[in-house]
């Protein structure tokens, strides 16, 4: 997730369970052009074993590019396509969630990586599709098979959805039955181990993909190892001690993440800015009160930090529900921005193809 799962959170969130931890979404344009963001993005910790990138790109030349570099250098045991990204800035040009409908251009994305990546796995992210009446997936699925992907993630949402409503698991489900020889990995609205459970039991996927459940709760990632594991071995229902931190435990995580993000960015006035933005996650559902909460969004060092969350009495228990469901973005469903005719044909005309080399310059990813 952009913004939130730098080497310092995956760092966290392995240090409780076993995943695969996937980079922030880096822009091939950029990793290709070597900028300083887009190196920060694909750099990884010695103690990650498995080192993910997910890259972005419009352009099949430019992502061979990239996937060439990843792996001439070795900076990558896994590469992931991002297809999903539902933002406005990003779909009017073409780009994102937009991309998939130009089956052609999608399929020759999809094989310059592959071709690229020689032994490397790459695997693809998307969406439904555009809208209701637009939808990719399933033959954007088949394409991404044949062009020999390791596996395929589907979030059961279109663009249009952006973040509304619920995750469309039957959209999953159905994937899951028309690729019956490639991996397929679900994602949408897994919030908790049990929601994993029933994704997997309802869908068939092979695996779960989490996005915002795990905003300020890197723990999730013991429960969701305990329980697929479980799950995995034959244990239809398998009931797991969920991690149920006390509000003391809670702030150990928050300043941990924050002397992680410290070694991260190298810089601790910036790395106090960044986790500003994961206190209302972190602290969801505990009654720390409004001035704590004010407080801490604004800490500027580490010892600032520290007096903050001394103030907090530690014994204060898990305060359940109140600390579970949704949290993240949320929105509304709109129509999804796109280039003007973009949906009159399913291959890219020169017009759209000069529009497209836009959607890569205005996506921040490196
Ligand atoms: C802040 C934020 C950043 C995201 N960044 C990315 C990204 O870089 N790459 C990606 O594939 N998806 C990204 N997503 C989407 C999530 O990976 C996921 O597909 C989506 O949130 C639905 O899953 P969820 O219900 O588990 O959150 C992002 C989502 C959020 C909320």
């Amino acid at each position: 997730m952009a913004g939130i799962t730098n080497t310092a959170y995956r760092r966290l969130c392995q240090e409780y369970g076993g995943g695969l931890y996937v980079s922030e979404m880096v822009t091939s344009r950029a990793l290709v052009e070597r900028t300083e963001e887009s190196m920060r993005l694909i750099g990884h910790h010695e103690t990650e074993k498995i080192r993910s990138v997910q890259l972005y790109g419009v352009d099949p030349k430019t992502i061979g590019d990239a996937v060439t570099m990843l792996v001439a250098e070795d900076r990558a045991d896994h590469i992931d396509l991002n297809f999903g990204c539902p933002v406005p800035k990003v779909t009017r040009k073409g780009g994102g969630a937009a991309l998939p409908w130009k089956s052609d251009l999608f399929s020759s994305i999809v094989r310059a990586a592959v071709k690229a990546a020689g032994d490397i796995p790459v695997t693809v992210k998307m969406r439904k599709g555009i809208d209701q009446d637009h939808l990719t997936f399933l033959d954007s699925g088949k394409s991404a098979r044949d062009a020999g992907v390791a596996a395929v993630a589907l979030h059961g949402r279109t663009a249009s959805d952006y973040y509304s409503g619920e995750a469309d698991w039957n959209a999953i489900a159905e994937l899951r039955e028309a690729l019956p020889d490639v991996q397929v990995l679900g994602n949408g609205d897994i919030w908790s181990a049990a929601d994993a459970v029933s994704m997997m039991k309802q869908t068939g996927v092979d695996g779960v993909v989490v996005g915002r459940g795990c905003l300020g709760r890197p723990w999730l990632f013991a429960d969701l190892e305990k329980a697929i594991v479980r799950y995995l071995a034959g244990d239809q229902n398998p009931s797991v001690d969920i991690v149920m931190p006390s509000l003391g435990e809670v702030a150990d995580s928050f300043y941990r993440h924050a002397q992680l993000l410290v070694e991260f960015f190298e810089d601790e006035g910036r790395a106090c800015r960044d986790i500003r933005k994961h206190v209302a996650w972190y602290f969801k559902g505990y009654p720390v009160g409004g001035d704590f909460r004010a407080e801490l969004a604004q800490v500027e060092s580490l010892d600032h930090m520290m007096q903050i969350l001394s103030k907090l009495d530690r014994s204060v228990p898990y305060p359940g529900e109140a600390a579970e469901g949704p949290r993240g973005r949320l929105g509304t469903s709109k129509a999804c921005s796109l280039p003007e005719n973009w949906l009159s044909s399913r291959e890219l005309n020169t017009t759209h193809r000069l529009e497209l080399q836009e959607a890569e310059l205005s996506v921040s990813g490196g």
